[in-house]
């Protein structure tokens, strides 16, 4: 497998120098790049427009214990349980105790989240036991990033780069120096050099043809951490949303917890809720959980989806608190007040990534991760609901931190002028990319979707091996380079799932359905070039 995705050679190619460069723009890098731009240069890289994120389309909201019932330690709890033994306490320790001020620092900035007379008002979703998700509406995801983006047009102090995809990481005596992006516009490649590199590329949920995350969802940031040497750990752990809208498109259209939390029940074929007695919190209960139980009711009803019914709640409690699945439902012919809504389940987070330390760094000097491509070890096994914005403006503020006191000391940086070419002989092959992109998001979705086997992750493999020459082509767009992030991060996912012989959070296996102590441990991925290694494995806290 090719160390880049390109040949180039940075000493004929233009280069744009900045302190920091960001990839990314959803909460992570937005927040990221806000915070370090108040003291030193920043430029932000993102593949499409702005707003082109998972962020945007977030919608149950924020968990923070804010409630005079709730604390950081019941928060801590839920998070902890959810994770079903692979969550970093310490981690999960940061996150809980540093919620409150990053949703302070979102008021000030202008978020507005739903009151009730004066008071924050508060959604329960899946594995909470009370309530604790702050939300605007049911579009928690685009108020939070339209006012980002507002606060970045306003402040002037960051360069932003759209339309400009990061290909691969450049190092320079171990160290990250930057990051090399083909300009969609322009068609060139420009390096973007830079004393720390961030990584805020998001998730891959695009690997998926079932899938809630929006198109820009294709692993990048991990593929080109992991050529780039970074360890990646927990790839197995893939979560699938219970309830998205039952229909052929890709994404899907999500319809959130919080519709459970206020009461909204899950029905088989019959009519009959199939949660009642699944798990003390029915509906409720953690994501892994639900989903699970719906592929079995599923598979028992002949394949057709299970129902989501709301009918019971009323119309203006449905229209007002949840504005935009009612007029998504509408569209598509469901009136939520009277009709049950089809929903399956649907790839929805990436709980694996880089691997970072408490303050985002990867295990490359100088590279960051933060967000959905980062591992933080926050989720565990499986990710509690609302955690992830959460995670996202957390560590982003911690990265902003340990960079911004790092150059303020002086750094050690002392080689801002270096070359870096790679040359490799690269197949003529005629792909079609597309085709090849919906092969693959179909192959995941049913042989390492939300249950899985040894006999099917065995087949994915040898499916992925015979695409691997496909790696080795030079392309010159957007898509070809995202196919090939996915090959790479496809097969990773496949690899760690076929080593995990049991079952814990969102991995199911249906030939290993108990957990098994024996695997109380993370599976980690480094790069060799030419090889796509069997995953190492590490104890927790190693
Ligand atoms: P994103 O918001 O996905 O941003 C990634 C950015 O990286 C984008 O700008 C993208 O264009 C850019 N990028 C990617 N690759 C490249 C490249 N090669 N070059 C340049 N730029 C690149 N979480 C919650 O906590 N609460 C919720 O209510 C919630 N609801 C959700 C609903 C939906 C439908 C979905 C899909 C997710 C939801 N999540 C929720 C999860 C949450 O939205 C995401 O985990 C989070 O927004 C990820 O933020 P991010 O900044 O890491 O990545
Ligand atoms: C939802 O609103 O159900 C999604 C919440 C999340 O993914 O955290």
């Amino acid at each position: 497998m090719p160390r880049y995705l390109i040949n180039f050679d940075t000493s004929r190619i233009e280069r744009v120098d900045s302190d920091v460069v960001v990839v990314g723009s959803g909460v992570a890098g937005l927040s990221a790049a806000l915070e370090i731009s108040k003291q030193f240069d920043v430029a932000l890289v993102t593949k499409g427009e702005l707003r082109e994120t998972a962020t945007w389309y977030a919608q149950g909201g924020v968990a923070t214990a804010v409630s005079s019932e709730d604390s950081p330690r019941l928060h801590l709890k839920d998070t902890l349980e959810a994770g079903a033994g692979l969550c970093n306490k310490d981690a999960v320790d940061v996150l809980v105790n540093e919620a409150a001020d990053r949703i302070d620092g979102l008021v000030r900035l202008g978020i507005k989240f739903d009151l009730q007379g004066d008071r924050i008002e508060l959604s329960r979703e899946g594995g909470h036991r009370l309530a604790r998700v702050l939300h605007s509406g049911d579009a928690t995801g685009s108020e939070i990033e339209a006012t980002l983006i507002r606060t970045v047009d306003a402040w002037k102090s960051i360069r932003v780069f759209e339309n400009r995809f990061a290909l691969d990481l450049i190092l320079h005596q171990g160290h990250c120096r930057g990051v090399i992006c083909l300009d969609k516009l322009s068609g060139q490649v420009v390096l973007h050099a830079a004393k720390a590199v961030i990584l805020a590329t998001g998730g891959a949920g695009q690997l998926y043809s079932v899938t809630t995350n929006p198109p820009v969802c294709t692993g990048d940031g991990m593929a080109m951490a992991y050529r780039a040497g970074a360890i990646l750990s927990d790839m197995e752990f893939i979560q699938f949303h219970p309830t998205a809208l039952d229909n052929e498109l890709t994404p899907r259209f999500l319809i959130t917890e919080a519709l459970r939390g206020r009461g909204a029940y899950l029905r088989d074929c019959n009519g009959k809720r199939f949660m009642v007695g699944r798990h003390p919190l029915a509906e409720l209960a953690p994501r892994d959980i639900v989903s699970q139980e719906m592929v079995r009711v599923m598979h028992r009803c002949g394949g057709g989806p299970v129902y989501l019914d709301a009918t019971h709640i009323g119309e203006e409690v449905l229209k007002d608190r949840f504005p935009t699945i009612w007029a998504r439902c509408y569209e598509n012919g469901i009136n939520i007040a009277k009709d049950l809504i089809p929903v399956r389940p649907a790839a929805h987070y990436t709980i694996g990534g880089i691997k970072t330390d408490l303050n985002g760094l990867t295990s490359i000097p100088d590279l960051y991760a933060t967000g959905e491509v980062a591992c933080t070890g926050v989720h565990g096994a499986n990710r509690l609901a609302s955690n992830s914005l959460l995670e996202g403006l957390v560590f982003s503020k911690r990265i902003a931190d340990t960079i911004v006191h790092k150059l303020a000391d002086g750094d050690n940086y002392s080689e801002p002028d270096f070359f870096v070419s790679y040359k490799r002989e690269r197949p003529n092959m005629d792909v079609d990319v597309r085709k090849e992109r919906t092969w693959l998001q179909k192959l995941m979705t049913e042989y390492v979707g939300v249950v899985r086997s040894e006999e099917g992750l065995k087949f994915a493999l040898s499916q992925l091996e015979e695409k691997e020459k496909i790696l080795e082509v030079e392309f010159s767009t957007k898509e070809g380079f995202e196919l090939q992030n996915m090959l790479y991060i496809a097969k990773l996912i496949a690899k760690s799932a076929l080593s995990r012989r049991e079952s814990r959070g969102v991995h199911y296996r249906e030939d290993y359905p108990e957990p098994s102590d024996d695997w109380l441990l993370h599976l980690e991925h480094r790069f060799m070039e030419d090889n796509i290694a069997e995953p190492s494995i590490f104890l927790p806290g190693v």
